[in-house]
């Protein structure tokens, strides 16, 4: 992906596709305006006709315009001006990017006006195109045996932009190809089956980024040193498997020497069956996703090197799958964690917060600044929110705030749900220190209670990604969420955002 931007003049840009948008209430923009101009008023003229797409969704190819130095031209209606949002310009944009990779186009001159909210943040127009056409390119990581089609390489160059912004507009690209870099690497981790993708894959990915990136250095634990953390809780999960665990920690010293690092746990059940509290087999293939945690881990790991921003990360990730074999653990077994509290586990499929309560502990040691863990924790949280949200909770409003901030930044977004005291008592136990689930009432929320029992004393957020991580249905696949909320995050730690 390479990028430009443009003064203005859409009539004489180079380029082999011009995209425009058209809202349906408003005249065109001095942009489209004097492009049309050069067309002798063709567009005008369709637009009167009605044969102009103006709804929101609508696109049109136009090819060979007489007057039009580009041969092709890619409509896409914006619907109503005064509803127009940053969401309705990433749908329009993406749509126009559907049309126009159909083409042998290989220079789009991107014209679509973003609204004032983010005309105004160029430093944010520019992450959102990168990130926008970078995943457009995006090819799934697929196994069919059919030759794949290579991805065109395509050059985009952003018309009207021009003066003070430009600098900002250029950074923001930059990031956003580094954070569109990342999601890929999170997607394709996503999408590999539990087969290929087991808990050494995720170390041995692990260990490619180190030899990648000369910032990061990568330690991986394997089962007995695991032991020799006292991480019973992790290692109960993994009990069940032929897949042996791996514990992975990464460290990007980008900061001042002794400065607190950000500590981020990523959850890694590379594939979870519930162990013997079986899960019903519905969509249970979809538990290959159950690692995206990890993988949104890794990704931060990668954009924070690529970016080498100054600041100094911390990258965790417990890696285990969830197995049912014959030395698994039962409903009922009690386990000692790692940092000394018993834990009934009435229910082995709850086994994401048992990974993450060691992992918790272990990150004790960096005395962190914050430290923040991303999980496809539960299926309470797909019913609270949905697919559209993350949920964000913790110890400390201000972190879990300032993650929010960063996801309506990023177009990625989260929203706190209340952790207060009264669900750590649903976590009760007559037999250990606590049981590992709570009920089902509130059950986003007391999850996160569980692992607020191990981050007494830190400053600790808990990301919730089960419903935002990947899509099911007919474009089954990982999103590359949650990293952009999670880059500009650590951009805005490192000073180096808008
Ligand atoms: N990985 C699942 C959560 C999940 C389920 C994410 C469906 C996305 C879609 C997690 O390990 C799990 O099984 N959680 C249980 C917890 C329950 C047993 C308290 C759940 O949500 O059902
Ligand atoms: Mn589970
Ligand atoms: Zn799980």
């Amino acid at each position: 992906m390479h990028f430009e931007s443009l003064p203005s003049s859409l009539s004489r840009v180079r380029a082999d596709c011009i995209a425009i948008g058209v809202h349906d209430d408003e005249a065109f923009s001095p942009l489209v305006l004097e492009l049309d101009k050069a067309l002798g008023g063709k567009l005008k003229a369709l637009k009167t006709r009605g044969d102009l797409p103006t709804r929101a969704g609508e696109s049109l190819l136009l090819l060979d315009l007489p007057g039009a130095r580009t041969p092709r031209i890619v409509v896409v209606g914006l619907g109503a001006a005064a509803n127009f949002s940053r969401r309705g310009w990433r749908k329009a944009v993406s749509s126009a990017l559907g049309v126009v990779l159909r083409t042998l186009s290989a220079r789009l001159a991107l014209a679509i006006e973003p609204p004032a909210e983010l005309a105004e943040r160029p430093y944010y127009l520019g992450r959102a195109i990168a990130e926008l056409t970078h995943s457009a390119l995006y090819r799934t990581n697929d196994l069919k045996t059919a030759r794949k089609p290579r991805a065109p390489a395509l050059a985009a160059v952003l018309a009207g932009s021009a003066g003070a912004g430009v600098a900002a507009l250029r950074r923001g690209f930059d990031h956003g190809s580094a954070v569109a870099g990342g999601m890929d690497l999170l997607r394709n981790l996503g999408n590999l089956p539990g087969n290929i993708c087991t808990p050494r894959y995720l170390a041995a990915q692990a260990k490619q980024l180190g030899s990648t990136y000369r910032s990061l250095k990568v330690k991986v634990l394997d089962e007995a040193a695991i032991r020799r953390q006292g991480m019973g809780c992790l290692l109960a999960v993994s009990a069940g498997s032929a897949q042996p665990p791996r514990f992975i920690a990464i460290e990007h010293r980008g900061g001042k020497a002794g400065a607190a690092p950000v500590v981020l746990v990523g959850k890694g059940v590379t594939f979870d069956t519930g162990g013997i509290s079986l899960k019903d087999p519905g969509a249970m293939d979809e538990m290959k996703y159950d690692m995206c945690g990890a993988g949104s881990v890794l990704a931060a790991m990668q954009v924070v090197a690529e970016l080498r921003l100054p600041i100094n990360v911390v990258g965790l990730v417990a890696a285990v799958e969830n197995m049912p074999g014959s030395r698994a653990t039962r409903p009922g077994d009690i386990v000692t964690s790692a940092a000394g509290l018993s834990v009934e586990i009435l229910n082995t499929d709850a086994e994401g917060r048992l990974i993450l309560c060691d992992a918790l502990h272990y990150a004790r040691r960096y005395k962190p600044a914050a430290v923040i863990d991303i999980a496809t924790l539960t299926g309470a949280c797909v019913i609270a929110l949905g697919h559209h949200i993350t949920g964000i909770m913790g110890n400390d409003d201000a972190l879990a705030q300032e993650l929010v901030q960063a996801g309506n930044r990023a177009d990625d977004r989260g929203w706190q749900l209340p952790l207060t005291d009264e669900y750590a008592e649903q976590l009760k136990s007559n037999f250990a220190d606590m049981a590992n689930i709570g009920g089902r009432d509130g059950g986003v929320i007391t999850a996160g209670a569980f692992l607020g029992k191990f981050t007494k004393g830190l400053s600790w957020a808990h990301m919730d990604i089960a419903g935002t991580a990947w899509v099911s249905g007919a474009q089954k696949g990982g999103t590359g969420r949650p990293l952009p909320l999670l880059a500009d995050f650590l951009i805005q730690r490192a000073g180096r955002g808008a």
